[in-house]
């Protein structure tokens, strides 16, 4: 059977199309102000070479963005592994309800919440982060096209660059709306931790990690 949508790189000449599934995509759960930043990231993120698009009959239909840690280092300190950190450290957790209690006046929306998970990378320090490691940044799918495996093809071509890069982890910190984080279960990420409010819809976050 043939795939009737092809991925690759994000071409200068696509950006546009991206530009505008993100609006469709992300204005839910971001402020204006929030996109504006989104769409900044997304610029660099294409001139890094780390955008995938999946393109029908030549028009994007899909977008998907990865960076490595030693890309974003303000990503790998203030995100990623403090985040590892909470996940192994319990006895935080007061502190963090009350860093997400300030988020939900921020929002004025959401429940708060502090959840988390066990698993190789919460019940042990033996997984940390290193520059290799991949963190998968946007996905969004036109929603004339959702629910024909495109997320999910975009997600495993993410993976396998990593692979190729020799990553040895792959994290992700998902917009937890409706079932989207099923997307990561499918391809056996585990749940690292879950924060609400995270996102202005109310929307908690959640990270999760795939061991290569
Ligand atoms: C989330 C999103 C990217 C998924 O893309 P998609 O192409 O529709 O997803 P796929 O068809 O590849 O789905 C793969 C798997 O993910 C899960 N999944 C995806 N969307 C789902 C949904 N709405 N409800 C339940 N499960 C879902 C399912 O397990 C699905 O496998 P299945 O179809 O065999 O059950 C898309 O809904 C989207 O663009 N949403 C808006 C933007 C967004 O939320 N981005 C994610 C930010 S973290």
């Amino acid at each position: 059977m043939t795939t009737p949508y092809i991925i690759g790189a994000c071409r200068e000449h696509q950006l546009d199309a991206v530009r505008s599934l993100a609006r469709v995509g992300f204005h839910v759960g971001f402020t204006e102000k929030g996109l504006q930043g989104v769409l900044k990231d997304l610029e660099e993120i294409q001139a890094r070479g780390h955008l995938l698009v999946a393109t029908m009959e030549d028009t994007p239909v899909g977008f998907a963005g990865y960076d490595f840690l030693r890309d974003d280092l303000e990503t790998k300190e203030d995100y990623i592994q403090r985040q590892l950190d909470y996940s192994r450290h319990r006895d935080q957790k007061e502190w963090l309800r009350e860093e997400r209690r300030e988020i939900q006046e921020m929002y004025g929306c959401g429940e708060v919440l502090v959840e988390y998970f066990e698993n190789p990378f919460t019940v042990t320090e033996d997984i940390n982060t290193r520059d290799e490691d991949m963190v998968l940044t946007h996905l969004v799918i036109n929603p004339l096209f959702q629910r024909k495996g495109i997320g999910q093809a975009l997600t495993e071509a993410r993976i396998n660059i990593a692979r190729e890069e020799h990553a040895s982890v792959v994290y992700v910190n998902c917009w937890d709306r409706g079932s989207i984080s099923r997307l990561y279960e499918k391809l056996k990420f585990h749940s690292i931790i879950r924060l609400g409010p995270g996102y202005c819809d109310g929307s908690p976050l959640r990270m999760l990690g795939l061991s290569l």
